[in-house]
């Protein structure tokens, strides 16, 4: 994103006037030649701001751009750390994938908070090795953390993100986003989000977690055909497409303060708020591990994110991973 930093600065002008500004005002402004500022211009349109330009008045800045660029997330931002530094792709195989990428190369401390952020992934990565579909219009992003927290109550962190997501979702579009056993965010019967935790640790060292979030936000059903599972998107339930830039804004601080209750180890705080949310508590389900498949009664979930089942012989089994099926 560096490369563009001299066409954000022409953006910010054109954004601070109501009216259209000269070329040459904005060359005098920057210090920059007016065919320096007419190349900004032009990158600004390539990125999805319509400008319009005319010789007599100079430029003005028509409508924003809908890509989910962090100058437009950096404006709603009302965080103290997460999302403070963002990486933008356009497409990429998987935003996971950069984070591990960037983390080989760089002290995970300094990458505290970094999000990455894709426009269209080309190998999303699901849960349990599945693929993960991500088409241009939905969020697609990457949280790379160096957590202070014990190495059993990390999953803790994927909580506090479904958390986040499914009060976003309420608060932005007035949907009733509920959260699915471990952590998908559906709204009625259909998915909307699914979110993913990568860890690299050693013995009870965590070196750094990947938090995978992935939305579908402006996409048609169309779009999810391939999907084998019942999904949908923030654009079908609401009939319009909505503005990515604030929604994500939104989830990052909703994210981060739960995220601070885990590290001062208020597990209690974030497990209640992820019970109010949850829609396979109290629900008869079928659970398949890698091991077994069997069915009973979701009593509870406890503070490692393992799902609690009574079975109908009584027993209570409890559930690190696996599938849980509504029955
Ligand atoms: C699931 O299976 O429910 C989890 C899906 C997680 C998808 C997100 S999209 C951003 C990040 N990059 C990926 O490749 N996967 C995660």
């Amino acid at each position: 994103m560096e490369m563009y930093d001299a066409a954000f600065k022409v953006l910010e002008i054109l954004e601070s006037s109501d009216g259209p500004v000269s070329g040459e005002l904005i060359s005098n402004k920057l210090g920059i030649s007016r065919s320096a500022v007419w190349k900004h211009i032009k990158e600004l349109n390539n990125m999805g701001y319509e400008i319009s330009a005319s010789q007599k008045e100079g430029y003005r800045l028509q409508k924003k751009s809908d890509r989910l660029l962090p100058h437009e997330v950096r404006k709603k931002l009302r965080t103290s750390f997460i999302g403070k530094k963002m990486r933008y792709f356009e497409s990429t195989p998987s935003t996971i994938w950069v984070g591990k990428k960037l983390a080989s190369e760089v002290d995970p401390e300094k990458l505290h908070g970094l999000v990455i952020i894709a426009e269209e992934q080309t190998g999303g990565i699901g849960r349990l090795g599945r693929s993960w579909v991500s088409p241009i219009g939905g969020i697609w992003i990457t949280i790379v953390l160096k957590p202070k927290i014990p190495i059993d109550h990390v999953v803790m962190v994927t909580m506090a993100a479904s958390i986040a997501v499914a009060r976003a979702i309420r608060k932005e579009f007035d949907l009733g986003a509920l959260i699915k056993w471990p952590n998908d965010v559906y709204i009625g019967d259909d998915k909307v989000a699914g979110l993913l935790l990568e860890l690299s640790a050693e013995a009870d060292t965590i070196h750094y977690c990947l938090l995978g979030i992935g939305i579908d936000v402006n996409i048609s059903p169309s779009q999810l055909e391939s999907v084998p599972s019942s999904v949908t998107s923030i654009s079908a339930e609401v009939g319009h497409d909505v503005d990515r830039a604030s929604f994500l804004a939104r989830i990052l601080r909703e994210f981060e303060s739960r995220y601070l209750l885990i590290e001062a180890e208020e597990y209690e705080a974030v497990i209640q708020e992820w019970k109010s949310f949850s829609c396979t508590l109290e629900h008869r389900v079928r659970i398949n591990t890698l091991k077994s498949r069997f069915e009973g009664e979701a009593i509870d979930i406890d503070e490692h994110g393992a799902l609690l089942i009574r079975k109908d012989n009584g027993k209570i089994e409890r559930v690190i991973a696996g599938d849980c099926i509504h029955q």
